[in-house]
């Protein structure tokens, strides 16, 4: 690409594209059952909001350095975010993938299974906040918790979050930028209200370190939390 052409596309969503191209293509490649899944998922009519490849590939990259072996993930979709996860789980491990609706669960199964993974994902159905409190009463604390369902519930997806972990737990909360939108701190949206309390949560509570970071890609102006808990 010639110097013009980079300057041309400076700060454009094709320039963004390009590059998570390059980057995912060397580090988060496509395979058949990641491809397999996106298009069942197209199939059954799911919106296309499922983590990028290389969003998949840092949730792996969590996972090996924090040696992640209970996963909690709350908006499970077609399971595409659950099918990265799953593969970087060690022997023994598992992810809980919470989903409301009993059609996004059906094409995840589906997919996990053509995955070959299905048997490392325990799949509940059901409202996330009916969920969580069943999780807390089995006992057992997660390693990772990943934050991606319905943003307005952020709030109390971050505190069952904290019930639900222990030292060194991470917590990573997704989609915070919202195209920008997030600054706006006039917004009656509620899944800015519910980003933007979950974001005030985690800066003042003192069991956590946290930190976001807005990132460019295929799907726009986007960004994540991530925390430790201490
Ligand atoms: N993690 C997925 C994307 C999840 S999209 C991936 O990256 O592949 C968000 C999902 O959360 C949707 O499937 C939606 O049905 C689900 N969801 C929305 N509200 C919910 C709730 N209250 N409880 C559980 N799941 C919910
Ligand atoms: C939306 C939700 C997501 O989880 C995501 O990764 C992107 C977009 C949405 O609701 O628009
Ligand atoms: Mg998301």
């Amino acid at each position: 690409m010639a110097d013009s052409e980079i300057i041309m596309r400076k700060n454009s969503q094709g320039l963004w594209t390009a590059v998570d191209e390059y980057f995912g293509g060397l580090l988060a490649p496509s395979d058949e059952h990641l491809d397999a899944a996106l298009k069942a998922n197209r199939e059954a009519g799911l919106p296309a909001i499922d983590v990028s490849p290389l969003q998949g590939k840092f949730l792996q990259v969590l996972m090996r350095m924090t040696r992640a072996k209970r996963v909690l993930e709350i908006g499970l979709l077609g399971g595409y975010s659950t099918i990265w996860m799953a593969r970087a789980l060690p022997r023994g491990g598992r992810i809980v993938s919470l989903e409301f609706s009993p059609k996004h669960a059906d094409v995840a199964r589906a997919n996990l299974k053509r995955a070959g993974l299905l048997r490392r994902v325990d799949v509940r159905v059901g409202a996330a906040l009916e969920s969580l409190p069943v999780l807390a009463k089995e006992g057992g604390k997660f390693d990772l918790i990943f934050i991606d369902a319905d943003k307005g519930n952020n709030p109390r997806y971050l505190e069952w979050a904290l019930k639900l972990s222990r030292r060194g737990s991470v917590i990573v909360v997704d989609n915070v930028a919202r195209h920008g939108k997030v600054i706006d701190a006039k917004s009656a949206e509620s899944d800015i209200t519910g980003t933007r309390r979950c974001l005030e949560m985690m800066a003042a509570n003192p069991r956590l370190s946290a930190f976001a970071m807005q990132t460019v890609g295929a799907k726009g102006l986007d960004g994540f939390a991530l925390a430790v808990v201490r």
